[in-house]
């Protein structure tokens, strides 16, 4: 392998800025507040933060709906306080990365204005407009019909989202421009790279048929996504060492692949097989292992299990109640296979969902729990907020919090740092050769040169027949090898030779 990108080395850190770190009080997290806090970023040893939206937004979707692609939203601060974090980060050797919205604006853009005034308006054909709606259905199950009727001029228009956020029209090479150019806008600022929201939606069949009895989905990933995506990555290339990864929310690693082949797509892909799979250590090795192949030289691997949309893996993996520790072994497995780590914020902490009470749900689509903000000490507004935050905290707190975790030597944060340092001194972990290995049931194990990685995926002691020497183990306490893995746990042995 040549020598590793800057988004192949370390791990990618996603941060919801509503929810990281509330500078003024407001109860809502914001960009001053996260250059407050870029100790503990350098002490994770990340190659980048990922930012969600910070643009001019309503908050229908909480930034996810885009009013001025070109801006910060007051409620984060100032396009000065993102320059700001920018030089920060980069004197600490982090890329910022931001999250591009490409599929939708915000009903209150301009330009959806515009086109919404009259059916003559020259920017009516920046969205799409029809005297009758087809079956298409919004990902959002509470909005329904992915059609709202507009009654200014007696048409329809397409979301594939909430009705806040109508779809722009990439079939109109004038949008193509100018979202092209809300990249070079960032770009030029210093940005080091994108997340592509939704990417697959940007693609839809043009003479918008109906889905239901289709024989391939209609309403995303039409072929015409590749060139679109080879647009964009010009874009990309007319500067240095810029990286795009796209959301790539697909149920099918061949189609996932195909927007990663070639070296003039994507960088990387979210990977929504792998996050979607149920917890068991043959649908992960198969998985990991059909991604490798399909991928072989061509594309480089992204591995989350997290994000702001899904629930939390210490929650949702904890069926038989060993859920904290599974967290734990998910972090092992990301830092050691082959590829690029994306860890969501929290979950270095290791911090289940929210319970959050039906008087305080704002999100349209059940998101709130995994959305819940950071707690950074002990006590009243958890260093998140002198104010009242947005959404309640996550019980534990008092305990889970990062000032505790980081006087606590088995915490897993330790664990994580742990990690990204083992990551940075093992160049076999980031670009040694992977091969799978069967170890017994309910293992996931491969090989990374020569070190061997092994997750029991089950909340029973299962046998181990290995030897070497203990690199890590997520289970905290374990000094040395044993003939068994210990519930849920994961450890990487050098192995003898
Ligand atoms: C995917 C984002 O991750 C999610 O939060 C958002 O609601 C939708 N795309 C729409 O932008």
């Amino acid at each position: 392998m040549p020598e590793p990108a800057w988004w192949q080395q370390r791990a990618i850190y996603q941060i919801y800025p509503r929810s990281f770190a509330d500078s003024d009080g407001d109860g809502v997290g914001d960009l001053a507040g996260i250059s407050a806090r870029l100790d503990h970023l350098a002490t994770l040893r990340i190659g980048a933060i990922w930012l969600s939206p910070i643009f001019t937004s309503p908050m229908a979707d909480f930034g996810y709906d885009v009013a001025d692609y070109c801006d910060v939203d007051p409620v984060f601060g100032t396009l000065a306080d993102l320059d700001e974090l920018v030089k920060q980060c980069h004197a600490r050797d982090i890329k910022v990365v931001l999250d591009w919205v490409p599929n939708h604006s915000a009903d209150q853009h301009p330009w959806f204005k515009e086109s919404r005034s009259s059916r003559e308006n020259p920017k009516r054909d920046w969205y799409t407009w029809r005297d009758a709606p087809n079956d298409w259905v919004s990902v959002f199950e509470s909005c329904g019909p992915a059609w709202t009727y507009d009654e200014t001029t007696g048409q329809y228009y397409l979301h594939s989202f909430m009705p806040e956020q109508p779809d722009l029209n990439w079939e109109n090479p004038a949008v193509v421009a100018a979202m092209h150019d809300t990249l070079r806008f960032w770009l030029d600022r210093g940005v080091d790279g994108l997340r592509l929201d939704a990417i697959a939606k940007i693609a839809k069949d043009p003479l918008l048929r109906d889905q239901i009895g289709a024989p391939k989905r209609h309403d995303e990933d039409w072929e015409s996504i590749h060139g679109f995506l080879r647009g964009i990555r010009k874009v990309i290339d007319e500067y240095d060492d810029r990286m795009i990864v796209g959301e790539v929310a697909l149920q099918d690693l061949h189609r996932i692949v195909s927007y990663l082949e070639s070296g003039d797509q994507l960088h990387m892909a979210h990977n929504f097989v792998f996050i979607d799979q149920d917890w068991g250590a043959e649908a992960y090795a198969d998985c990991i292992a059909d991604f490798e192949r399909l991928a072989e030289e061509t594309a480089w691997p992204a591995w989350f299990l997290a994000n702001h949309d899904k629930p939390r893996p210490r929650s949702r993996f904890d069926h038989d109640g060993f859920g904290a520790q599974r967290q734990r072994a998910i972090l092992v497995m990301l830092y050691a296979l082959r590829g690029t780590p994306f860890i969501y914020q929290g979950e270095e902490l290791g911090l289940p969902d929210a319970r959050i009470p039906p008087e305080r749900v704002v999100d349209v689509d059940g998101r709130d729990p995994e959305r819940a903000p950071i707690p950074w000490t002990p006590g009243p507004g958890h260093g998140f907020t002198t104010g009242e935050p947005w959404l309640p905290f996550v019980e534990g707190s008092e305990s889970l919090n990062a000032e505790t975790q980081a006087s606590d030597p088995d915490s897993t944060l330790h664990l994580t740092r742990r990690l990204a340092q083992l990551r940075d001194e093992t160049p076999a972990l980031v670009s040694g050769a992977q091969k799978p290995v069967d170890a017994g049931p309910d293992i996931l194990a491969w090989t990374r040169e020569d070190l061997l990685v092994a997750v029991n995926f089950s909340g029973r002691t299962v046998p181990l027949d290995v030897e070497g020497e203990l690199v890590l183990s997520s289970v905290a306490g374990r000094k040395a090898l044993s003939a068994s893995l210990e519930p849920s746990e994961a450890l990487i042995v050098r192995l003898t030779t």
